[in-house]
């Protein structure tokens, strides 16, 4: 049977290491896009915070914007050969007039400013336009409000990179969980401090650890964010407040402890290879009440948690249904992530599709 091809035109929000890996990944799969899924999608608009925008309605040259990128990935987009007569001012402007069908939200998670990007998502789902977002603040703080207006303006939100990168935890729960009822929570979901801890536990200092993380794409802008704890915590309320159902819980319901102050005997312990150590977020229903934490444990041997090399995450949902189910892979990265995107790309253009609470 031969598949209807529909265009689906993509106004990217965030050109860091998400947006140039889902970038990447929209060249690469270009035909099997078309061929499988029946979506030639072109990318109209991109927006940064510090380097400029581009927009153009028939569509920007997506392999000579990252081609031209890595020769001189400091500068703006708009002095890149080729793409000076492209260039616009505002992004909030092309997020309202702009032609596009998806709004590609991939801007910094902030704590000091907790709607970065929210208002770019608003905007979208305001004008009927469908979002799909890597972003963790938004999701973790305002998930009900712009479900509530997806839903009312015939958009949709898809937000399957905000928790583990591109491995696929909303997909398999929202879709391969129906009926289920998720009692609590157990994951590793922050890559950076996984793969600090492995780095540590090996004998390399904390610093050089941070340094390889943030080198390799995986660490915040702000990696206080990660070894904090913060981080997690977000992916833990996302998890939260769209899989257990009761009301919503906020950031100051969390217990957080990071890997930034862990004693040395903690660490001495986790060396003497009683368990892995890991930074381990926790949620749970109990009697209607949820409960969320994040802090370091010694996972022990066999655990579903214990072999998780670098910056790979797991998570181990109770079911009422299936007992425990365990999801592991990867848990950041600018491919990993920008791979979310383009899940969530095709999942947007598969008829009757409805993402919901399980
Ligand atoms: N900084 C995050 C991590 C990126 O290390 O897990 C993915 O959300």
């Amino acid at each position: 049977m031969e598949v209807q091809v529909m265009g689906s035109r993509i106004m990217l929000m965030g050109f860091g290491n998400v947006g140039k890996g889902f970038c990447s990944l929209l060249s690469e799969k270009n035909s099997m896009l078309k061929e499988y899924y029946g979506t030639d999608t072109k990318v109209t608009g991109i927006t940064t915070r510090t380097r400029g925008c581009i927009y153009d309605p028939s569509g920007i040259d997506i392999d000579l914007l990252l081609e031209e990128e890595a020769n001189d990935p400091q500068r703006s987009l708009c002095e890149l050969p080729g793409f000076s007569a492209i260039c616009v001012n505002s992004p909030y402007e092309l997020v309202q007039k702009g032609k596009y069908d998806v709004l590609a939200e991939c801007t910094v998670t902030s704590l000091q400013d907790k709607s970065a990007g929210l208002d770019y998502i608003r905007g979208a789902l305001s004008r009927g336009k469908s979002v799909i977002t890597t972003n963790k603040g938004p999701i973790a703080f305002h998930y009900e409000e712009l479900l509530d207006l997806a839903n009312k303006n015939n958009g949709k939100i898809l937000f399957e990179g905000t928790v583990m990168s591109g491995t696929p935890v909303f997909s398999t729960s929202v879709n391969g969980l129906c009926g289920s009822s998720i009692r609590s929570f157990m994951g590793v979901l922050n890559g950076t401090c996984n793969y600090i801890l492995e780095r540590m536990i090996e004998g390399q200092d904390y610093s050089s650890a941070l340094g390889e993380a943030q080198k390799k794409g995986y660490a915040e802008a702000d990696p206080a964010m990660d070894v904090e704890g913060y981080d997690s915590a977000l992916k833990a309320l996302i998890l939260a407040n769209v899989l257990i159902k009761t009301s919503p819980l906020n950031l100051e319901d969390v217990q957080i402890k990071g890997i930034n102050s862990l004693s040395p005997e903690v660490l001495k312990e986790a060396i003497k290879g009683k368990g892995r150590l890991r930074l381990i977020a926790r949620g749970q229903l109990d009697k209607n009440k949820k409960s969320i934490s994040v802090g370091p444990e010694i996972v022990p041997e066999g655990h579903p948690l214990y072999s998780l090399p670098g910056a790979t995450n797991g998570l181990v949902l109770e079911t009422d249904t299936l007992g425990t189910v365990c999801l592991t892979g990867a848990g950041a990265g600018s491919r990993e992530t920008g791979f979310a995107l383009l899940n969530d790309l095709v999942t947007l253009s598969r008829p009757g599709y409805e993402r919901r609470v399980i």
